[in-house]
């Protein structure tokens, strides 16, 4: 009797074990997917003053996961940055275009027309990236025109900026971009 037992739990355990081991290589691919941060992106994000904003773009992202060089990272935080502006650029033309109140106007297009100077900072860190230049002076040079954007609102402060979270999301990548290029990698 304990013998069949025995023998019936062994020849159950022979048929499990397959799924035993399916189960565990797709948990462990879950795994993966969900939470593994690779090594360089968390010691950039560690390293970096926008931990939490470095932390959510690279999350998600697909290439991110394939990076092994701090160029690789570099890049890939230039590309979201740009696709990033290119949407907000969009934004602010519309807004802007739409407002009937011509005081408010005047200064949104002030805006648009800093927005439309990031976009050749945006090229030009491309070009410095390529020829493995100075990343934090054009980062900061990109900065300096959402930084003159966001003075408008500081002078005509009982004009609210719609454009105040946009602004902020650039200033963070472009300050990403030069924690990379300064991290320890
Ligand atoms: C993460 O990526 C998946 C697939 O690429 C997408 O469906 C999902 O919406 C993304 N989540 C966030 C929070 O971006
Ligand atoms: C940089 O990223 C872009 C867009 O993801 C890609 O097409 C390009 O090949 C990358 N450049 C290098 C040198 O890796
Ligand atoms: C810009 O990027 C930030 C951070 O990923 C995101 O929260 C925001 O929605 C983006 N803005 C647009 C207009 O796509
Ligand atoms: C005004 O806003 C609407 C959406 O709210 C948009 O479809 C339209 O293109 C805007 N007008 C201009 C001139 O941008
Ligand atoms: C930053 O901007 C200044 C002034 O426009 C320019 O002379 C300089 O070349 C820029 N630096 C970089 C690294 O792009
Ligand atoms: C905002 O303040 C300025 C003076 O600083 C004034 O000339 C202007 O009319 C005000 N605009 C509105 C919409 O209140």
């Amino acid at each position: 009797m304990g013998r069949s037992i025995s023998s019936s739990s062994t020849i159950s355990l022979i048929f499990l074990l397959p799924y035993i081991f399916l189960l565990s290589v797709d948990l462990f691919g879950t795994n993966l997917r969900a939470n593994d941060i690779p090594k360089l992106v968390q010691k950039d994000c560690d390293f970096s003053t926008v931990q939490d904003f470095c932390n959510n773009i690279f999350k998600n992202d697909s290439r991110a996961q394939w990076a092994t060089t701090k160029f690789n990272l570099e890049n890939i935080t230039i590309r979201l940055a740009y696709s990033n502006y290119t949407k907000i650029a969009r934004k602010v033309l519309t807004i802007t275009s739409n407002e009937t109140n011509l005081e408010f106007r005047r200064i949104y297009r002030y805006c648009l027309h800093q927005y439309l100077l990031v976009r050749s900072d945006l090229e030009n860190l491309i070009h410095v990236l390529h020829l493995q230049g100075d990343l934090d002076q054009a980062a900061q040079n990109a900065s300096s025109h959402i930084f003159t954007c966001m003075g408008y609102f500081t002078h005509f402060s009982n004009i609210s900026n719609p454009f105040a979270h946009d602004n902020e999301n650039l200033v963070y990548f472009f300050e990403l971009i030069r924690d990379i290029y300064f991290a320890p990698l």
